[in-house]
């Protein structure tokens, strides 16, 4: 991680990492804390692994993971600022790492948050296909080229919903209170207008979830675990609707 600040012990030993790490447990604290532990650096350390050295050798912290591989997205934290997911985020040298919720999110104990708010704005995308209701309306919405069509959905399929992406949003973080579902919502309603079954009008759903307020900064895609070409999709995105709904 190229942010640490490298060092090596006295002993010469490999080290140890300080993790500064955020405490709050609103059923004891007035208000949240840092707390540091030391935890000893090996090659290819994770800060998960950081996570459940304190866990088991220091204090009973609250996180939350699943699968260890990318694939759940349930441990999104920031990392020195950064969401990342722990599982999947190495710490290249001994040194000092701070690791916080995800923020904008309800803290619920430590660094676990709560993400209802944002996981009510997915389901509310409707990601199920729809193909009984809401027949598309807008019979000349361009289609999409068919290569672009397979690059873009074999992109998108990765999404592990981890909300790293709207966590790192300025727009969110903006337009808070306003319609700008963000980046995580918007993937979801992209996978469908891509299904040929799906028969909903999702380029005018994406425009009232906010997207053409997007100005392609392109800080999603940077921050996305999955790699996923979220600027390309999102600038398609704004351009179909820009063809398809001029007024
Ligand atoms: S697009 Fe990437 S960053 Fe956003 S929720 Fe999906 S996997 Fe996470
Ligand atoms: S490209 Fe759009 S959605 Fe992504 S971070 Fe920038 S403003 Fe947000
Ligand atoms: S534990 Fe599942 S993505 Fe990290």
């Amino acid at each position: 991680m190229g942010t640490l600040k490298k060092g090596r012990s006295q002993s010469g030993t490999l080290g140890t990492v300080k993790a500064k790490i955020y405490r709050y447990d609103p059923s004891q604290d007035s208000k949240p804390h840092h707390k540091e532990y030391e935890v000893p650096w090996k090659k290819h350390l994770t800060v998960l692994e950081v996570i459940n050295h304190v866990y088991e050798n220091y204090d009973p912290l609250a996180f939350d993971y699943g699968c260890r591989g990318r694939y759940c997205g349930r441990c999104a934290v920031l990392v020195n600022g950064k969401p990342k997911l722990a599982c999947f985020t190495p710490i290249d040298a001994p040194g000092t790492i701070t690791i916080k919720p995800l923020r904008r999110l309800p803290v619920i104990r430590d660094l676990v948050v709560d993400k209802s708010k944002m996981n009510d704005n997915i389901l509310a995308a409707r990601p199920q296909v729809q193909t009984d209701t809401l027949l598309k309306t807008s019979a000349d919405i361009p289609k999409m080229d068919p290569e672009e069509f397979l690059f873009l959905e074999e992109n998108l399929q990765w999404c592990n919903e981890c909300l790293c992406c709207n966590v790192i949003c300025p727009c969110l973080n903006e337009k808070e209170g306003t319609r700008f579902s963000g980046p995580a919502v918007w993937i979801q309603i992209a996978l469908r207008h891509l299904d040929p079954k799906d028969k909903m009008d999702r380029v005018t759903q994406a425009v009232h979830e906010g997207l053409m307020q997007c100005n392609l900064c392109g800080l999603c895609e940077k921050f996305c675990p999955q790699k996923i070409k979220l600027t390309d999709y999102l600038r398609t995105f704004q351009q179909l609707a820009a063809k398809g709904h001029e007024t």
